[in-house]
């Protein structure tokens, strides 16, 4: 598999804090979905490099390592970043305007649906519906739920993760 030029830059987890994670597990190959999600949880993605010293260390095939973290889509084989955006496509959202959104998004942040800021501070995606479609054009920040968007208020949700994580940093 190749990996893309972004990936060698991205976040990476050291051996020391996955052996960790391994230990807390007591290396049990059946408890690999628990052990991916805590790197996951630690690194935000799940390297190559990670899943092959994952499958070398608890001697599971890399196919099936693979197998498990494709089944699942909370995992992510790409770099994802500290804060997830999520716009609405649905129905009731897209006729409300959520494709302007997105496209301010995209703007303000640079980056393409599915792509993660250089900083790895932002992760765009989109999704269908988020279920409360009354109060569409819906996005998402994490787990933080912001109705009837506009265009021109974008940029001051997107300061204020832009501060938390400048805060969080220091
Ligand atoms: S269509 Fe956007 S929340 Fe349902």
């Amino acid at each position: 598999m190749l990996i893309h030029p972004i990936h060698r830059m991205a976040r990476m987890i050291k051996t020391a804090d996955v052996d960790k994670i391994l230990q807390k597990h007591h290396n049990d190959k059946t408890a690999l979905i628990s052990i991916l999600q805590d790197i996951q949880a630690k690194n935000r993605w799940l390297p190559q490099e990670i899943l092959e010293y994952v499958s070398e260390k608890l001697k599971i095939p890399l196919i099936d390592v693979y197998s498990t973290v494709t089944f699942y889509k909370s995992f992510s084989l790409t770099p994802r970043g500290k804060h997830i955006v999520t716009v609405c496509l649905g129905t009731a959202c897209h006729v409300r305007g959520s494709p302007k959104i997105l496209d301010e998004l995209k703007n303000q942040l640079d980056i393409n649906v599915g792509e993660t800021t250089p900083d790895e501070n932002f992760t765009l995606q989109t999704v269908r519906c988020l279920g409360v479609c009354a109060l569409g054009p819906l996005m998402t920040i994490d787990d933080e739920y912001y109705g009837q968007v506009t265009t021109k208020i974008i940029p001051s949700i997107l300061k204020k993760y832009k501060k938390r994580v400048q805060e969080s940093d220091s």
